[in-house]
């Protein structure tokens, strides 16, 4: 296993809080399918930045924080996070109530993603002001459709189902991040990475909590698990 995970699951994965019901059940989908994912996905990025590096000039910069803009912010997770809040019906909001700040707390903590790409691309003079990304159709393109679209399915699938997003795809995120802090120098590519690093690690927590709090019984733990195989098919990770 690549250092730079072992690490992360060192220090946030593996420990869990005494008695936490679901526990057991995240302990084992994470050693049968995310680990597999998560290694996949920070080779991947690694060598993503080593091409970066090796290329000579800036441009793999400037597709990095082009890619960001579309994929967060107003373009994604802001609605993203919002339709998330309503995933849970009003007779269950009393009992998922620590659910429901902390996806509050995460749509405020959106706010700031895009704003750390548009600053990249102007501090570089890729464009003057956020204003010139208006007619640039690259900036408003988000690669993952079905990532979206699942994302808006929760509200119908089940109040936990988010949980699996947040646990898997959050903690790529998090490593990603790593990633690009132990290998780029860069000023700007690392603030756009380094403001971002508590705010990703706040969405796998929220994960992992409601993984270990809520999900003790089979038919909670149900609808977590099949969301995970679907990101896993999305992201092409055969176990
Ligand atoms: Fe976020």
């Amino acid at each position: 296993m690549h250092p730079m995970l072992t690490e992360f699951l060192d220090k946030w994965i593996w420990p869990t809080a005494p008695g936490a019901p679901g526990a057991a059940f995240r302990l084992r989908i994470t050693k049968d399918k995310c680990v597999k994912g998560w290694e996949i996905a920070l080779v991947s990025t690694l060598s993503e930045i080593e091409k970066g590096l090796a290329s000579g000039n800036d441009d793999w910069k400037r597709r990095i924080a082009m890619g960001g803009y579309a994929a967060e912010g107003v373009q994604m997770s802001i609605k993203q996070m919002s339709a998330q809040l309503l995933s849970i019906n009003l007779e269950e909001q009393e009992q998922y109530l620590d659910l429901q700040r902390m996806r509050a707390r995460q749509v405020w903590d959106e706010c700031k993603h895009s704003k750390l790409h548009a600053e990249v691309l102007m501090e570089k003079g890729w464009i003057g002001s956020e204003r010139d990304l208006l007619g640039n159709a690259a900036a408003h393109t988000q690669p993952l459709p079905a990532y979206f679209g699942l994302s808006m399915m929760f509200p119908h699938i089940h109040p936990l189902a988010r949980a699996a997003q947040h646990y898997f795809v959050e903690t790529i995120a998090c490593i990603g991040i790593a990633a690009y802090l132990s290998r780029v120098d860069d000023p700007m590519v690392r603030h756009e990475h380094l403001s971002q690093r508590d705010e990703e690690l706040m969405h796998m927590m929220e994960g992992k909590y409601i993984i270990d709090t809520y999900c003790g019984e089979p038919r909670d733990q149900q609808a977590v698990e099949e969301t995970l195989d679907f990101l896993l098919h999305r992201l092409r990770v055969s176990l």
